[in-house]
């Protein structure tokens, strides 16, 4: 029965019937990539540490899920089948025993490949192999796919992201699909269709407001991500994200701004993978990636990314829509100063043209929960006073109760 439906799988995508798994992703991704830490240096105790440190830290609890291995984990060849392994000095035991020890621990397993001939760190590539491939994720009970852009000279981007979307389709396996083309085929024009979230920018930076060039490409720090790329709102919605790219969030920015970083990607409804190395993160870290007042806002049930509802002098105020009537929203200050707010909401319509919602102050107080403090602020019949550090932020809920 199962070889039966699997044969139909690969007979309607290979007349065109393709089509991604639904039903995955209806909130943000959350997990956990080895890449802006670990770069190709990965190896199975790695993986079993990281694994671990889910559970015994609280974010499985918090809702991380996806332990995903990036580029660096094949041999530098395909086996006389053309098949890909895992590197057998990183990994002795195999690519299963570590996902097997991944599902143990009640999380899922992701793993890295490229459109082109070779990775971007120079590994055997999926194309011409991409059926061959997606065959060997699925037996080996991979659950995402990271899916790079490198070398894919002459190669069409959106067919390539098809052709591996229905090479996974084909297994009959639920395999959540990461497009990572960098934003340079504007894939949130056709992402939807292909995948459960794609890259919006080249690689993440860990820095504030930086640019860091390479020649051919440059890295953005976390400001420059999200100016680029705020006004693609629209086409995020669950099962489909803008991803921002893996976070930064403990590799050397200060508490503050990680909770900048943190608050954004949460408002953006960006995936949120983490990009630590989770064994040594400090306290104030492991607090910021297990907030799960600013989780919710991320997984909330609507997937509306947030807008810049402000941004005059030193402050910038980020709002979300939420289910329910609720909202939230982020005063960012932008200074390294203190600064004071005493914010009169009357003053400040909250209106979102996007998903025509827009705080109803005639008709309802809202309730307010700083979600950082973890403690309730009054209601918006008051100004709102308070205030944030340099390049901190202060996060709020709303809630609504009629007047
Ligand atoms: C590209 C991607 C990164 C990472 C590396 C691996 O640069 O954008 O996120 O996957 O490749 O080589």
């Amino acid at each position: 029965m199962k070889k039966i439906a699997t044969l139909l799988l690969v007979l309607s995508s290979l007349i065109g019937w393709g089509q991604k798994v639904q039903n995955i992703a209806l909130t943000p991704p959350m997990g956990w990539n080895s890449w802006n830490t670990f770069g190709t240096e990965i190896n199975e105790q790695l993986v079993m540490d990281m694994a671990d440190a889910f559970v015994d830290l609280g974010l499985r609890d918090a809702g991380y899920e996806y332990l995903v291995l990036d580029d660096g984990w094949m041999a530098k060849e395909r086996d006389e089948d053309n098949n890909l392994v895992a590197d057998p000095n990183k990994f002795p035991n195999g690519m299963k025993k570590v996902v097997d020890y991944v599902h143990a621990r009640r999380l899922k397993f992701g793993i890295y490949n490229c459109a082109g001939n070779k990775t971007c760190a120079g590994y055997p590539g999926s194309r011409s192999f991409e059926y061959q491939d997606a065959k060997r994720y699925a037996q080996w009970g991979v659950d995402f796919l990271k899916y790079d852009w490198c070398n894919t000279e002459n190669l069409n981007a959106k067919g390539a992201y098809e052709t591996m979307r229905d090479a996974l389709y084909a297994t009959g396996r639920p395999i959540l699909f990461s497009i990572c083309e960098w934003g340079d085929h504007e894939p949130w024009k056709w992402g939807e269709e292909m995948g459960h979230m794609w890259r919006v920018t080249g690689d993440i930076i860990n820095c504030w407001d930086c640019t860091v060039g390479h020649g051919t490409w440059s890295s953005l720090g976390v400001w420059p991500i999200v100016k680029l790329r705020k006004d693609i709102r629209q086409y995020a919605g669950p099962g489909h994200w803008n991803d921002f790219d893996m976070m930064e969030v403990g590799n050397g920015m200060s508490a503050a701004e990680d909770r900048v970083h943190f608050s954004l990607w949460a408002m953006l409804a960006s995936p949120l993978i983490m990009g630590n190395d989770l064994r040594s993160a400090a306290q104030e870290t492991i607090e910021i990636l297990t907030n799960e007042e600013v989780i919710a806002v991320n997984q909330d049930s609507l997937g509306i990314q947030a807008y810049c509802h402000s941004d005059e002098g030193d402050m910038e105020i980020w709002a979300k829509p939420l289910a329910n009537g609720e909202w939230a929203l982020a005063f960012v200050n932008m200074a390294k100063k203190d600064i004071q707010i005493n914010y009169d909401w009357n003053k400040h319509p909250v209106k979102d043209d996007l998903s025509s919602r827009a705080l109803e102050l005639n008709k309802n107080i809202y309730k307010i929960r700083d979600l950082y403090h973890h403690k309730d602020l009054g209601n918006t019949q008051s100004f709102l006073k308070s205030n944030i550090k340099g390049h901190d932020v202060l996060m709020l809920r709303l809630e609504p109760n009629n007047k």
